[in-house]
């Protein structure tokens, strides 16, 4: 173990950088959470969980799905989430994290290639690295890059590109039809996280991959519960092969203790929400064009077309102090800094929300307008 003294030092050194994280409770305005149909406490939720409470729905699940924590609400939701995504199955697991994790060091093998996009999430990136595959970070987005490393691959497995639908810190999008053109023309298999994206895109709210051809390309998902949908957990949506694989194989899904069933019923009520109260991600959506065409000129918001509104704002000093100066105004956004985002990106990251009005929409582009001149100046 790291001595304590070594601890106290390197805790020292990221105050002096102004990197130092500690946990504090929501200082106001939900701006920076990923509850971003306002799910985590609707009524419909907490009825769905007082009625099945009261029919005595187990707390825990017991243990681990091949065991005895295998509920009926498990194989019931997973049902319901294949359908909801399309596909012919769905595996539930107990976050995003073990999904991604799970997935890419089950499904990718030394011996085979990954191709990860380099804003791709801590979760993705210990994934690959786990698999002991080779792997290749390219730049973001960059389609000829993905090309390039497909065409020069000559190994025996099929290769792999894993990307976000949604980048969770810079709020643009994967550009998924090209990279499901680009596996099809390479042999390659298409690992998709879900995560920003579920609940908030697609016909029905099941993402971006929902509506597009994906034909004969190997293609899995990760959808995250704890965002959208309010709740917590995470599921894969895959065909019965890869599930079955997965339970056979998959340590992150295989020894630990499953999800209690209640947890799934919070699942169901988010997805019957979704489904009947589409308004909700068009409103989330429009408050989010709304906030950026608020700040044109003022900000940059890099390539944000999402839900996920960042302002990038460079040093961590700068970052800290507007963030503070939001929160004193009753804004509850988190400066973001290193390692999250590359050194000298330091950002405000705005999470629009669907409880949201459009009256404190304009003020908080007021405040911001105001934050952003000031903390320039300094
Ligand atoms: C893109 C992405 N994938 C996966 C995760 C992990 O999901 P969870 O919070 O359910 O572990 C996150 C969490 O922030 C994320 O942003």
């Amino acid at each position: 173990m790291i001595p304590e003294r070594q601890m106290l030092e390197d805790l020292a050194e990221l105050r002096r950088r102004d990197n130092h994280r500690r946990l504090i409770l929501s200082p106001g305005l939900d701006f920076s959470s990923n509850d971003y149909l306002g799910l985590s406490g609707h009524p419909t939720v907490r009825r769905a969980l007082i009625r099945e409470l009261e029919a005595g729905v187990a707390l825990g699940s017991g243990g681990s799905r091949l065991l005895r924590g295998n509920h009926g609400w498990h194989e019931r939701i997973e049902a319901r989430l294949a359908a909801f995504r399309g596909v012919p199955a769905a595996l539930a697991f107990n976050s995003g994290f073990d999904a991604n994790v799970g997935v890419l060091s089950t499904l990718c093998p030394p011996g085979g290639l990954v191709l990860s996009d380099e804003k791709n999430h801590a979760s993705i990136i210990d994934g690959v690295r786990a698999s002991r595959a080779e792997y290749r970070v390219f730049p973001h987005n960059d389609l000829d890059a993905v090309d390039r490393l497909l065409r020069g691959h000559a190994g025996t497995l099929p290769p792999t590109i894993v990307t976000e639908s949604v980048f969770s810190m810079e709020g643009d999008r994967a550009p998924l039809a090209e990279l499901l053109a680009l596996a099809r023309r390479h042999g390659a298999g298409l690992i998709v996280d879900e995560a920003h994206a579920t609940g908030v895109f697609g016909p029905t709210g099941a993402g971006l991959l929902d509506g597009l051809e994906t034909g004969d390309v190997p293609l899995v998902s990760i959808h995250t519960c704890g965002k959208a949908l309010g709740g917590c957990g995470a599921f894969v949506a895959c065909s019965q092969a890869v599930k079955e694989y997965l339970v056979n194989h998959c340590r992150t899904f295989i020894f630990t203790t499953a999800l209690p069933p209640l947890a799934m019923v919070h699942w169901e009520a988010a997805l019957d929400l979704i489904a009947s109260e589409p308004w909700r991600r068009r409103h989330v959506l429009a408050l989010a064009e709304r906030l950026r065409t608020g700040l044109r000129g003022v900000a940059d918001c890099g390539a944000s077309t999402t839900q996920i509104v960042p302002v990038l704002l460079g040093s961590n000093a700068r970052a800290l102090a507007a963030a503070a100066g939001l929160q004193e105004r009753g804004f509850d956004i988190r400066p973001i800094r290193y390692p999250t985002v590359p050194q000298g990106t330091a950002r405000l990251r705005i999470a629009l929300n669907a409880t949201h009005d459009e009256a404190t929409i304009e003020r908080l582009i007021a405040a911001l307008r105001e934050l952003i001149a000031a903390t320039a100046a300094a």
